[in-house]
């Protein structure tokens, strides 16, 4: 019977129409139809020479887009081809295994570090989102790798490549932005404590009536940065001026966004911006976002370079476990979880 089934994939193939505890009210649906499809998007950035002739120019295209938009694309961005397409080759392969085989790796505890479970929080939220997720911590490797899947055989291998290359492209952004907010270029990569870095493997199913549902629903990214790999099917929908705006795929393109703990870091001068997914009715959708962060226990707060008395800190100081436990508990709202942190 498929209302007994625990992951979307498995139920999905066999509606016709979407069962009640995926719709929204009529006050939070997507409105396909007003979504801005073509026109001005999120900016597109060339890192191309970023350690070198072009650095100056990159940075400041970077500042911009983080105090704008919020949200980035990358084209050479320096990750092998080969690993771009492995990953998401496998993350195919993944959801394409057989529901017993998938179901090992199901856990609905949002502290679990390994983990495959389905819409967002599944033992807090009212309504399900039309999306799977595996969901695996990655740095230090070390510590994770061995309760990584097995199944697809090479998932170890691949997966620990990608996350490699991901990190170093991070490092590289964190140094830019570093340098973008005036700020010594080691500042950021210093402020994260031992650092974390998570992934995520999103599976969206095709959805018989995508109007009244979503994959993710309009949040903000809890962590300090974001790396979106999508594959070829649109889905991701920004905020701007307003507007729901699609970010169509460019093949071999990141998506950056900047998270709430960036936000925190540059005291509101760079904003952790609202997204979205939305599903359509004939094609699954996978999506690869790595969310870098700082380790649980680092202290997040704005820098000190960019307090003075016009413009005094804006946020008290936290660990990001404090943060991360609230954001898990509250579930996705549109009202961002930072209101919780600012000074009184
Ligand atoms: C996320 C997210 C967007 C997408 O996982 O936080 O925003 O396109 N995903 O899947
Ligand atoms: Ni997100």
């Amino acid at each position: 019977m498929a209302a007994t089934k625990l992951l979307l994939a498995d139920l999905a193939s066999d509606v016709k129409y979407v069962p009640s505890n995926y719709i929204r009210p009529m006050s939070d649906r997507p409105n396909l139809d007003k979504v801005h499809t073509s026109g001005a998007s999120i900016p597109l950035i060339d890192l191309q020479g970023l350690r070198g002739p072009n650095h100056r120019d990159i940075v400041k295209q970077i500042g911009q887009a983080c105090q704008h938009d919020g949200f980035f694309q990358v084209t050479n961005h320096g990750i092998p081809e080969e690993i771009v397409n492995n990953m998401l080759r496998l993350a195919r392969e993944f959801f394409r295994l057989p529901e017993s085989e998938r179901l090992k790796n199901y856990s609905d505890d949002p502290s679990k570090t390994t983990r495959l479970s389905t819409s967002f929080n599944v033992k807090t939220e009212k309504v399900a989102n039309w999306r799977d997720f595996l969901r695996l911590y990655c740095y230090p490797l070390e510590d994770f790798i061995n309760e990584w899947p097995t199944n697809p055989p090479s998932f170890r291998k691949d997966v620990a490549n990608y996350c490699t290359s991901v990190r170093g492209l991070v490092l590289r952004l964190l140094e830019a932005i570093s340098e973008s907010l005036g700020l010594n270029v080691g500042y950021i990569e210093n402020a994260l404590g031992r650092h974390g870095q998570h992934m995520a493997m999103n599976y969206y199913p095709p959805c018989p009536q995508p109007d009244l549902t979503y994959g993710l629903p309009g949040h903000t990214d809890p962590n300090l940065i974001t790396v979106l790999l999508q594959d070829d099917v649109p889905g991701l929908q920004v905020l701007r001026n307003g507007n729901w705006v699609a970010v169509n795929p460019i093949p071999n393109t990141f998506i950056v966004n900047i998270g709430d703990q960036m936000q925190v870091i540059s005291n509101d001068r760079y904003k952790s911006v609202l997204h979205r997914a939305v599903v359509n009715c004939n094609k699954e959708r996978i999506s690869i976002p790595t969310f870098y962060c700082p380790s649980p226990d680092a202290i997040v707060e704005p820098a000190k370079h960019l307090i003075n008395e016009d413009e005094p800190a804006v946020y008290r100081s936290f660990t990001y476990a404090e943060f991360y436990k609230k954001f898990w508990d509250r579930g996705l709202a549109t009202e961002c979880c930072l209101d919780m942190f600012k000074k009184t």
